[in-house]
């Protein structure tokens, strides 16, 4: 794709979605989902941040950067061409990649999907009382809406939605954020928000303003900071319109939560990861190259020991200067008889399954505010220094701990971050598919960043 140089200025703009002024949830009897009722302080400078970003998108064809609970996303009126294709070449993203369209209440994904045919552009909600979600979603969206996951519908005849958006598919993506200030920008533009992950194309998904900053400089005017994301890893899409319902990419809301749902209890992976058990390295820059950094990134699954220096010996030959991801079971140490990275015993794997002090939100409008998170990301890459037969290395290690939340809040950030002090290879321990939660999530992302997989 042809890329232009960068030249645009890139501002930051720092958005406390607490001092916006009034959020609150109302109960619509006759629905069953709550609504949002935004009031905005005028005298609140968050807020007019927030108005400023919400009338670009409005009228400008260059998208903005704004958090959810899953990943920063990238955000252009799903209704206007011009502005949903400034989306791909800011993200230099191929075009057969479709969006996901982000909506702020259920009248307004309505309204998408009975679009008027009179030729008025604004989809304004025909009468018929036919609820047009289909009815297999709706114990989905009860539970999971607002939140990270992602339904798959068909695009109506007449549909308001770009072309772009769809990618020539017959149907979309629809999602609700539960990040207060996603809502809020959606709710203020009045607008179907477009949004992939705000990264640029190939490179692992943002789960903070400055890694939008990092990836998208001068191809941007706006990223609306809200901290880092809760989540950390993308949406759950879910086609329901399948029969037995499929899970098309796994994320922040698993199978087993899914197959608790009344018509869901049989949903069947619809995604590839974990039949690619290669015990062999495979070649550099293979088709799936998603979620990379520049590094070699090694990824030993759940169960296969921690590497002794004969297995790092393959990989760090050229290198001077490695990265380590650890989660449950690795530790690392100086003076490592077999090498810097050793199993920990059962006790402190035991100690290092508690969360660093972040609660998993509550569902709907409720967890709303418990989503924002004012602390930076973590940063615990620690630089030693180890001998191996009279040679130095430096070692960069990122410890996510060992609960599984805290690792998909912190993957993508560490990742990143070794990326950016140039480590040549990463390796990174998995954890098990089935610890629950969002590990299956995790695993895919980290198989699709992963060039080496070594199974157990
Ligand atoms: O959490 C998320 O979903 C984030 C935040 C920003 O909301 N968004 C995100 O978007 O991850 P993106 O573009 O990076 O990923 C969208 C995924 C892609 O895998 C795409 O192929 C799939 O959703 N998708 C979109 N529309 C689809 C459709 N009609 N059918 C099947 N898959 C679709
Ligand atoms: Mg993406």
């Amino acid at each position: 794709m042809a890329s232009e140089p960068p030249s645009l200025k890139t501002t930051v703009l720092p958005v406390d979605a607490t001092k916006l002024g009034s959020l609150e949830a109302r109960n619509v009897p006759t629905d069953y989902l709550d609504d949002l009722d935004i009031e905005l302080d005028p005298h609140s400078v968050d807020a007019q941040y927030l108005c400023q970003a919400a009338e670009q998108l409005k009228t400008s064809d260059i998208p903005v950067a704004f958090p959810t609970e899953t990943v920063y996303g990238l955000g252009a009126d799903a209704t206007r061409s011009s502005a949903t294709k400034g989306i791909y070449k800011a993200k230099q993203r191929p075009a057969d990649n479709p969006l996901i369209v982000h909506f702020a209440s259920l009248e307004q994904l309505r309204a998408l999907l009975r679009p008027s045919t009179d030729g008025n552009d604004d989809a304004t909600v025909a009468q018929s009382s036919e609820d047009p979600i289909p009815s297999i979603y709706k114990p989905l969206i009860k539970k999971f809406w607002p939140g990270p996951m992602t339904i798959i519908l068909p695009n109506p005849p007449h549909s308001p939605l770009a072309p772009e958006v769809t990618a020539g598919l017959t149907t979309f993506g629809a999602r609700m954020p539960r990040h207060p200030l996603a809502l809020a920008l959606i709710k203020t533009s009045g607008k179907p928000i477009a949004a992939p992950s705000a990264n640029a194309s190939t490179k692992p998904s943002p789960t903070a303003a400055e890694h939008v900053a990092y990836d998208l400089n001068g191809r941007i005017e706006t990223i609306l900071d809200g901290g880092p994301c809760d989540v950390g890893v993308e949406s759950t899409v879910v086609d329901g319109l399948s029969s037995p319902p499929l899970i098309l990419r796994p994320g922040g809301i698993s199978i087993e939560q899914l197959r608790e749902c009344e018509g869901w209890e049989n949903t069947q992976i619809g995604y590839k990861d974990s039949s690619e058990k290669d015990t062999k390295p495979k070649a550099p820059g293979m088709k799936y190259r998603h979620y990379s950094p520049k590094a070699t990134v090694v990824l030993f699954e759940s169960g296969k020991k921690a590497p002794t220096w004969s297995d790092m010996a393959q990989y760090i030959a050229a290198s001077k200067k490695l990265g380590v991801i650890r989660t449950k079971q690795w530790t690392v140490e100086t003076a490592g008889e077999t090498g810097p990275i050793a199993q920990k015993s059962a006790d402190e794997v035991k100690a290092s399954t508690q969360t660093n002090g972040h609660e998993p939100s509550k569902p709907g409008f409720a967890g709303m505010l418990q989503t924002i998170h004012k602390q930076h990301v973590q940063r615990s890459v620690e630089t030693h220094v180890v001998a191996n037969a009279g040679a130095d290395f430096t070692l960069l290690d990122v410890n996510l701990g060992g609960n599984t939340a805290d690792i998909a809040r912190g993957v993508f950030a560490a990742l990143r971050d070794l990326d950016r002090q140039d480590v040549d290879v990463i390796f990174v321990e998995g954890i098990s598919d089935e610890e629950g939660d969002v590990a299956a999530a995790v695993m895919n992302r980290l198989r699709k960043a992963a060039e080496v997989k070594i199974v157990a």
